[in-house]
């Protein structure tokens, strides 16, 4: 019939004009590494998992990353025109399934599990999530969150019940400023039905309880670094107020790292109708979710977010499970800068939501030519920054460093506008030779030609 379509973890899905996989992002599909004891991010999952201790919490780890667009979106609120639901950040399966772009996608499975096996009052998540997003060192179209959450149900004096697990918590030595204690704001309002006192216990205990996550990390790291490196200064730490289409009131933790505030973290106050749909009536609770390679970078020392998917012993090598030890960085390969200049024809569409994103990687996933992909994408799709880096990605893999935008006008009389990127190629693992750049450099000017109609200069 000509239709499109791949098999993801074994099961096949069928392409639409919503899909935007590519098939490079397929081949990261299945990786676990969450699961491999000695890795630095399944190690980080284990330190993490040890502040939330069994049989309270259960832990569970999702290995397929497909889930519908009601697990991912609808069920946790997001309002149809969140920018998160576009196909510039999303990939799509096609138009009812995407790969999930957080743990939470599991939330309301996680509460339904919670609502039939009362023994335990809460979990942990662990799961590889996707978003097409810029190439850095820090950022990788496929990494690892964890989700926690915690749930009281309902029963006579529940305040204090809060409150003596509260008392229970450990002592940390962080030193931490809470900007978020007000909920009576519009930005960051308690839920209608809840009862005031208790929704500050709750506050009150989930920020306890991640103080504990970072005291942990904190400790670990600095036991890894020799005796004449260590620090006895405390950690500096401070909340502010968030925003999540799930929670309310939300927060944020920040730390400070060598000086500037690092974003570790979002939590808060899980929205009631959220508990109510798993069957959770009456109970009250909080959630939270990490990246997992942000505590990694930090724990270990790893420069670069591609290291984690490197199957070189230099790197696999260094780490053993229940172990923190800092990074040895083994030789660096050159780099090779390659610019690419085009003018963009059309002028973005507006709407993230149509139209905006690429069909590139549908056509390289089914082998097919990939300007013939989507019947329905006659016309060149408007060009979003995303598409370079998707392009990229598909082209060069792990090959790239980083993409960034260093120059931009529009014409003074034409008013077309040029956009120049510059491509730091270099491979972790290996010299790359000219002849493979130049050849990699090609096939993404051509791709950007054929996909998005620019004129290369
Ligand atoms: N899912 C959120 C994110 O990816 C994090 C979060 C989880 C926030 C649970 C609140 C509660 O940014």
């Amino acid at each position: 019939s000509g239709r499109s379509g791949a098999k993801i973890l074994g099961a096949p899905f069928i392409f639409d004009e919503t899909s935007n996989l590519s098939s490079s992002i397929l081949g990261l599909v299945g990786r676990n590494l969450y699961e491999q004891p000695d890795h630095p991010i399944s190690i980080t999952r284990k330190l993490i998992e040890s502040c939330f201790e069994e049989p309270t919490f259960k832990h569970f780890a999702m290995n397929n990353p497909v889930v519908t667009v009601t697990d991912n979106f609808d069920t946790l609120g997001f309002p149809k025109d969140h920018p998160g639901r576009s196909r510039t950040d999303t990939y799509y399966v096609n138009s009812t399934h995407l790969l999930r772009t957080h743990t939470s996608a599991h939330e309301h499975n996680a509460f339904s599990w919670l609502a039939q096996n009362t023994s335990s009052k809460g979990y942990t998540i662990c799961a590889d999530v996707y978003r097409r997003d810029s190439i850095d060192r820090s950022h990788f179209p496929v990494f690892h969150q964890m989700e926690g959450a915690r749930v009281w149900p309902p029963q006579e004096n529940r305040a204090a019940v809060i409150q003596r697990d509260c008392n229970d918590m450990p002592q940390t030595n962080l030193l931490v400023e809470d900007q978020a204690t007000d909920f009576s704001t519009d930005a960051n309002p308690l839920q209608p039905e809840h009862n005031p006192e208790e929704v500050h216990l709750v506050a009150r205990h989930l920020k306890l309880s991640l103080e504990q996550v970072i005291q942990r990390i904190f400790q670990a790291s600095q036991a890894s670094l020799p005796s004449t490196a260590r620090s006895d200064a405390p950690m500096q730490a401070r909340w502010i107020e968030a925003y999540f289409p799930f929670t309310s009131p939300s927060f944020e933790l920040e730390v400070d790292w060598n000086g500037e505030w690092l974003e570790l973290l979002g939590c808060g106050v899980t929205k009631q109708s959220i508990l109510e749909k798993a069957g959770l009536t009456n109970h009250i609770g909080w959630a939270w979710g990490v990246g997992i390679e942000r505590f990694a970078m930090l724990l270990f020392g790893i420069p670069d977010i591609r290291l984690f998917w490197s199957t070189d012993p230099r790197f696999l090598k260094q780490f053993t499970r229940g172990k923190i030890t800092k990074f040895e960085p083994f030789s660096k390969y050159p780099a090779c800068y390659k610019d690419i200049a085009f003018w963009i024809n059309a002028t973005p569409s507006g709407s993230s939501l149509v139209g905006a994103s690429s069909t590139s990687g549908v056509a390289a996933a089914a082998g097919g030519d990939a300007t013939k992909a989507s019947p329905t994408e006659t016309q060149p799709a408007a060009f979003h920054e995303n598409d370079i880096m998707e392009v990229v990605r598909d082209v060069a893999g792990s090959l790239v460093e980083d993409v960034k935008l260093v120059d931009e006008f529009v014409h003074p009389t034409s008013g077309r506008k040029s956009l120049c990127y510059r491509i730091n190629y270099r491979s972790l693992e290996r010299t790359l030779t000219n002849d493979e750049v130049n050849g990699l450099h090609d096939e993404v000017g051509k791709r950007m030609e054929g996909l998005f109609g620019v004129e290369l200069r």
